[in-house]
């Protein structure tokens, strides 16, 4: 550790820590961070130490990247949103050569100026150290020299690697080579994620258990995380809103994208929590449809949109399904109204303790019986009309940890549907008809908290507001086609 503390002074001195006075104030806090981390070393096992690898940067194509996004388990336990960083949670105090005690240490990128004016700010050591409140910070660098006797712990529980992390020849202190380091620091055997799941029980390489420690703290929000997810799943809504007022016959399917994406950046949303999903007639069928090209929607189309905005780190997952020309068919409206029943059925028994596999069974079994009744099946037929379950946590993954029974303080969807693509076995008078109703809850002591309200969900309500005048309306650009 001596080695660590001294080389930290030589860091340049001409770089101050790197403020940013643009940054919202509203991210989580610090101490959000550190209790997180408190919480975690809490229900470690004796003589153990978690590690945590920042997210890869990932190329798109030739020199650009893809918008780096932080791994979320690093992100909720740090706050730290750049990559190359390394994180260690010990259970116990340890000492370092300078006989300072410390539990917990975390290995970032540097600051380099260069580097910051052409891709950005970096907080560095001294950043992480008066940003994130970390009492031992250092640069990546320094991580070869860390040199803690790993043979000593009981358990080294970290994730066990995907090898799909690139290497980047002009930084000997990146992921790729931290990963490297590290591999050798603990003995990790070069083989197979199987074999080592053998090896394991010879040696202290616990790969198996940090998924079930994240996913106890995760699925259970506080106080502060219910706040950001209620922002998200708000400004997710606002985008419902105003499409369902701006929408018409001849939009296409990318500019209905292209509202609710600008209504989330108005709202100073960073991020998509997953590729927008916006789908006329039976592009609805294909359940996670982001190609999105279709250039004309026509009168009789519904249309499918299941948008999330992310704000602060965290991601809502809300879908309303419109009739385009503003009225529901007969035939739109009756299949409506049964996904909307099944939701409704659904949210009767969302309290703590339901097993979220429950929720599905409930809608599996109203729309069973409803596609019967309308004559789209026949009784006994299998179909594959409702092919999904209706229930995940939404949080800083929108298909985020948490356990198998509803728990107060999760954060949850609950979404039917049903999806009859063109040329299925029924009349076709049904054909075409997707419909998807997605919605978000805070599951509450005694049951829960609809928190997606604010978009319209009832037939009724759906084509009043689709009546309503939008700020879009003389929103018209001039042609591009020279003809014209
Ligand atoms: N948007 C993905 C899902 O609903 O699970
Ligand atoms: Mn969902
Ligand atoms: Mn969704």
């Amino acid at each position: 550790m001596r080695a660590l503390i001294i080389l930290s002074f030589f860091v340049s001195p001409f770089l101050g820590v790197s403020q940013n006075s643009d940054l919202p104030s509203d991210f989580l806090s610090k101490d959000f961070h550190k209790d997180r981390r408190q919480k975690l070393r809490e229900s470690l096992p004796a003589n153990s130490v978690a590690v945590f690898f920042a997210n890869p940067t990932r190329n798109r194509a030739n020199d650009v990247d893809y918008v780096y996004h932080q791994d979320p388990n690093f992100f909720y336990l740090t706050g730290y949103r750049e990559p190359d960083a390394i994180l260690f949670i010990f259970k116990d105090k340890q000492t370092a050569s300078n006989n300072s005690r410390y539990d917990e240490i975390l290995f970032t990128q540097p600051r380099n100026e260069l580097r910051e004016m052409w891709t950005g700010r970096r907080l560095g050591e001294v950043g992480a150290k008066e940003v994130l409140g970390f009492e031992q910070a250092f640069n990546n660098s320094e991580f070869k020299r860390y040199n803690v006797d790993f043979s000593k712990f009981d358990k080294i529980i970290f994730t066990d690697f995907k090898n799909d992390v690139r290497d980047n020849p002009r930084d000997s202190s990146d992921l790729y080579e931290l990963i490297n380091q590290f591999k050798v620091k603990v003995k990790y055997p070069e083989k197979n994620s199987i074999a080592l799941t053998r090896e394991a029980q010879k040696n202290n390489l616990d790969t198996q258990s940090l998924n079930g420690l994240m996913s106890n703290l995760r699925g259970v929000k506080t106080k502060e995380e219910i706040e950001l997810i209620r922002k998200a799943v708000s400004i997710s809504c606002a985008g419902q809103v105003e499409v369902l007022k701006a929408m018409k016959p001849g939009m296409s399917e990318r500019e209905i994208q292209g509202i609710h994406e600008f209504v989330f950046k108005k709202y100073q949303a960073e991020d998509l929590g997953y590729p927008s999903i916006v789908g006329a007639g039976h592009n609805g069928c294909i359940l996670h449809y982001i190609d999105n090209y279709k250039p004309e929607i026509t009168s009789k189309e519904l249309i499918l949109m299941d948008l999330g905005a992310e704000f602060h780190g965290y991601s809502a997952d809300i879908t309303r399904t419109f009739p385009i020309s503003g009225k529901f068919s007969p035939e739109q409206k009756l299949i409506y109204e049964l996904v909307l029943k099944a939701q409704e059925e659904a949210m009767k028994i969302c309290k703590p303790g339901t097993p979220r596999q429950e929720l599905t069974v409930v809608c599996r079994d109203v729309i069973n019986k409803g596609l019967i009744e309308l004559g789209v099946t026949k009784p006994g037929e299998k179909h594959m009309y409702f092919p999904h379950g209706v229930c995940h946590n939404i949080g800083l993954d929108v298909h985020d940890m948490g356990g198998e029974n509803l728990e107060e303080n999760n954060t949850v969807t609950i979404e039917p549907g049903i999806y009859i693509p063109d040329n299925a076995k029924c009349d076709k008078k049904w054909w075409g008809i997707a419909v998807r109703i997605e919605d978000d809850f805070l599951i509450t002591k005694d049951g829960y908290e609809h928190l997606s309200t604010l978009a319209p969900r009832t037939v009724k309500d759906i084509e009043a507001m689709m009546k309503l005048p939008s700020a879009l309306d003389d929103f018209i650009l001039p042609s591009l086609d020279k003809k014209n």
